[in-house]
């Protein structure tokens, strides 16, 4: 795998592949090999593209630790877990309630607040202390009492903090309830084990770190001691695939997390995504983890050393922290706007975050270097905040 295997826009640094990854030569050609056998065969393409999204799953059930029938490429994050909630949140007498973060992205409390107000239970958030990441004790704390399902970020999407997904599903489950992970943010970049953790159900997408394109079909996993459950909301293409064709009335369905699907899936988006997984698949996601470390610790270094009056909200140690550096600056929106007007693609979160994902499959210690010293030339000179006054000019 090299740097020129990616299509980051050209004469740019790009640190931005935790939002959308760039385009990968195998992903391009999978997906144009799609459109020749589209235009080529036709309806008759259907032959090959039948079972595709199984297919995929060997190298899904990799990137998340998982055996391949937990598995399944399909949906989004949010419709993903639109189907989860409606399969596993069943709430019985007192023990009713849901629990999610203050910091989580605001779809999955979308998601988890219309299943709440259905069943008239309480969306219940760990609180941060500091606005950023989640303290050990606030999480043990919410996870008890007459909660019926937790749903957490394995890694929060502003701050970058990694969660325990072993430690915290294990205390989940010690005190009864049920947990799913939303791994929007570590797919790809920080290795799983869900199977071993025995996490009930996760969610995750691959534009971001994996690189299958905007929109690309999500991830899913469900363990397979839950694969008696029958899906909430049933679709065809969720049957048992050996009898989807004789078109029965009644759902039966597929053995495991394939069950999940519900329409016919995208098979252009999956052509991308089956060439975006090939490099996973070479490297492994352990190679892919350490090499990140390597780069977010660089980059922290360099950052303390040039920039002392910028905060690096992210934990410092590699345990607690995912693929990104997230740094707190009152001027961050400014920031990533000059630092885009110079090449430099970084991205921001409200209120205050300059987000810089440095990948392992395509960034350097040199993308780094440049970044932390235009960095520092805007804040000496202001220069940043010409760039927000031409912008509300135009
Ligand atoms: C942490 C997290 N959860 C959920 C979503 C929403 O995902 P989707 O649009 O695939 O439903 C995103 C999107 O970026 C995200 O970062």
């Amino acid at each position: 795998m090299r740097r020129g295997d990616f299509a980051t826009p050209r004469g740019k640094i790009y640190l931005d592949g935790n939002s959308l990854g760039p385009l990968p030569s195998r992903a391009k050609e999978e997906l144009l090999a799609r459109l020749d056998e589209w235009e080529q065969r036709a309806v008759e393409g259907w032959d090959a593209w039948f079972d595709f999204a199984e297919r995929l799953s060997p190298s899904l059930a990799r990137l998340v630790g998982a055996r391949d029938d937990e598995v399944i490429a399909t949906g989004s994050i949010t419709s993903n877990m639109h189907a989860l909630l409606a399969t596993f949140y069943r709430p019985q007498g007192p023990r009713r309630h849901l629990v999610a973060t203050s910091l989580d992205f605001p779809s999955d409390l979308y998601a988890l607040n219309s299943w709440a107000e259905r069943e008239g239970a309480e969306v219940r958030l760990i609180p941060s202390r500091d606005g950023y990441t989640l303290h050990d004790d606030d999480v043990d704390a919410a996870l008890a009492g007459d909660v019926a399902l937790a749903w957490l970020p394995t890694v929060l999407y502003r701050s970058g903090q990694l969660l325990d997904v072993s430690r915290w599903t294990r205390v989940a489950h010690d005190r009864g309830l049920l947990i799913g992970w939303d791994a929007a943010h570590s797919a790809g970049s920080v290795p799983h084990a869900f199977h071993d953790d025995e996490v009930d159900f996760a969610v995750w997408c691959h534009y971001k770190y994996v690189n299958a394109g905007p929109g690309a079909p999500g991830g899913l996993f469900v363990h397979d001691r839950h694969f008696d459950r029958v899906p909430g909301l049933a679709g065809w293409w969720g049957h048992d695939k050996a009898s989807q064709f004789e078109m029965a009335p009644t759902f039966r369905k597929a053995r495991g997390a394939g069950a999940f699907q519900i329409g016919t899936p995208s098979i252009l988006a999956l052509g991308a995504l089956k060439g975006a997984l090939e490099a996973f698949d070479e490297l492994g996601m352990t190679a892919i983890r350490g090499r990140s470390l390597e780069l977010t610790a660089h980059l922290t270094r360099l950052v303390d050393e040039v920039l002392p009056e910028v905060r690096i909200v992210t934990p410092r140690e590699a345990a607690r922290r995912g693929g990104h550096v997230a740094l707190a600056h009152p001027e961050a929106g400014a920031l990533s706007l000059a630092l885009r007007a110079r090449g430099i693609v970084p991205d921001f979160r409200e209120p205050d975050i300059l987000r810089l994902a440095p990948v392992a499959l395509y960034n350097d210690e040199a993308d780094l270097e440049r970044t932390v010293r235009v960095l520092r030339d805007l804040l000496d000179s202001g220069a940043h905040r010409d760039a927000v006054a031409a912008s509300l000019v135009k």
